[in-house]
């Protein structure tokens, strides 16, 4: 480590949904940023087997918007395969957050495939204890059946999820 940054890793990508994003999502990125000279975070356009509730365009305003304080972020999106965008990224490492056993077993898979396809490592960043129970499908659901989420996601994506709330129930 050289300033407590990792010395060879520079360019890190942390990709995911962000469909929202959460504070888990902000957590992670913040402690990423901290650890590599930059940090990528890359929006999946469309889900495995899922159509998303928020826009590319919406979820790329929610990250932008929490993130403006964090140092070395910037946000991107990618189509495709992870492993071609990481290549072109010409990205050191992808970082992804572990909140429970389960996600580990998907993500060692994960992470041994994106290996084979793009010789980039995984490495993985425990989640805050706070934030091991919260995922964006848990918090969709949870606002859309009139739940408080406040503390769960960043304050800009709750200004969304509001706007949105408020048209799905004008319709
Ligand atoms: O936030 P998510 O939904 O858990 O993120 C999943 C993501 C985007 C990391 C994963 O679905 C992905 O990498 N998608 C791109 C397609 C791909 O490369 N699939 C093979 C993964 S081994």
């Amino acid at each position: 480590m050289t300033n407590g940054k990792l010395e060879r890793v520079t360019r890190a990508v942390y990709p995911g949904s962000f469909d929202p994003p959460t504070n888990g999502h902000l957590d992670v990125i913040e402690r990423a940023a901290g650890c590599f000279g930059e940090l990528i975070v890359a929006i999946v356009v469309n889900p495995q087997k899922r159509t998303p509730m928020f826009s590319l365009q919406e979820r790329e305003d929610m990250l932008k918007a929490s993130v403006t304080s964090i140092g070395g972020v910037r946000v991107e999106h990618f189509r495709g395969l992870l492993a071609d965008y990481v290549k072109a990224a010409e990205a050191d490492v992808i970082v992804k957050g572990l909140r429970v056993v389960s996600d580990f077993e998907s993500e060692m898979s994960a992470a041994m495939m994106n290996r084979s396809l793009s010789d980039v490592d995984t490495l993985f960043l425990m989640a805050d204890q706070k934030y091991s129970f919260v995922s964006s499908s848990l918090v969709k659901e949870v606002f859309f059946l009139g739940g408080d989420v406040a503390a769960l996601v960043p304050e800009p994506v709750l200004r969304v999820m509001a706007e949105k709330r408020n048209n799905l129930q004008r319709r």
